[in-house]
């Protein structure tokens, strides 16, 4: 699903280069769930962020489903962006103003589906993450737990193939990311492709295969024999 070839990704800060990613190789097979460490600073969120065509790399190449996305414009990178991947972060990224419902139809209205399946979809998602109680709640009226789990609703709600979850449980307490970490593994059964960050090695354990960043490099990728 994912083949990345020595990529880099190179930030200019006055009069210094700083290699956020230097030649990262990785190869992701659909259906996988990977986690990846490293301490802060390693280049985990600037992978991630590639990887989900939220930025662009300086070298090498991406090949998303077999096509080098090197060479998308931005246009089709929403698109695929839009259609294919969702993601989930550390501090939910909810529009504070739109309630639940509101906030996981978002990204359905670029999607070219009608009013009615779009509002299908998002409550399928709302129920599915256990929030079919919640939807006209803002997110200042919920639970830490329960926000994450509107942005796992909006994430899932447009059937992506993958999903990028940066630190999805760094602002939760444990039993509340263990929650978390379930909804995560259950898509996972269900064939989702699962890229995860996290600092903490409970979490990661839920990974099939555990990646090792170090100053932008990739220092060790493992099967994970305890999952
Ligand atoms: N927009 C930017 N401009 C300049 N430097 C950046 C930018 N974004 C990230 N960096 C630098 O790139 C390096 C990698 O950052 P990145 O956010 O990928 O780290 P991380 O592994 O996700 O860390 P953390 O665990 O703290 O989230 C860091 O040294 C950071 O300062
Ligand atoms: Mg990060």
């Amino acid at each position: 699903m994912i083949k990345i070839k020595s990529l880099s990704k190179e930030y200019i800060m006055g009069d210094n280069k700083l290699l956020a990613l230097n030649e990262v190789n990785i190869s992701i097979n659909a259906g996988e769930f990977v986690s990846i460490m490293g301490s802060s600073g390693s280049g985990k969120s600037t992978l991630m962020n590639i990887i989900g065509c939220l930025d662009v790399p300086t070298n090498g190449d991406y090949f998303f489903r077999e096509n080098n996305i090197s060479s998308y414009s931005s246009n089709q990178l929403a698109e695929l962006r839009n259609k294919d991947i969702g993601f989930i972060f550390q501090n939910f990224n909810l529009l504070p103003r739109l309630n639940a419902l509101e906030n996981v139809i978002l990204p359905l209205l670029y999607s070219g589906k009608s009013f009615k399946e779009r509002n299908t979809l998002a409550l399928d998602a709302l129920e599915n993450v256990g929030l079919g109680d919640r939807i006209y709640h803002r997110p200042n009226q919920l639970s830490g737990g329960q926000q994450q789990r509107v942005s796992i609703a909006r994430a899932i709600a447009g059937s992506p193939k993958l999903i990028l979850a940066d630190e999805p449980t760094g602002a939760l307490d444990s039993v509340t990311g263990i929650e978390i970490m379930k909804i995560l593994n259950d898509l996972n059964l269900k064939k989702i492709t699962i890229v995860l960050v996290t600092h903490e090695d409970d979490i990661a354990n839920y990974g099939s295969r555990i990646i090792k960043m170090k100053d932008g490099k990739i220092i060790e990728d493992i099967n994970n024999v305890s999952n």
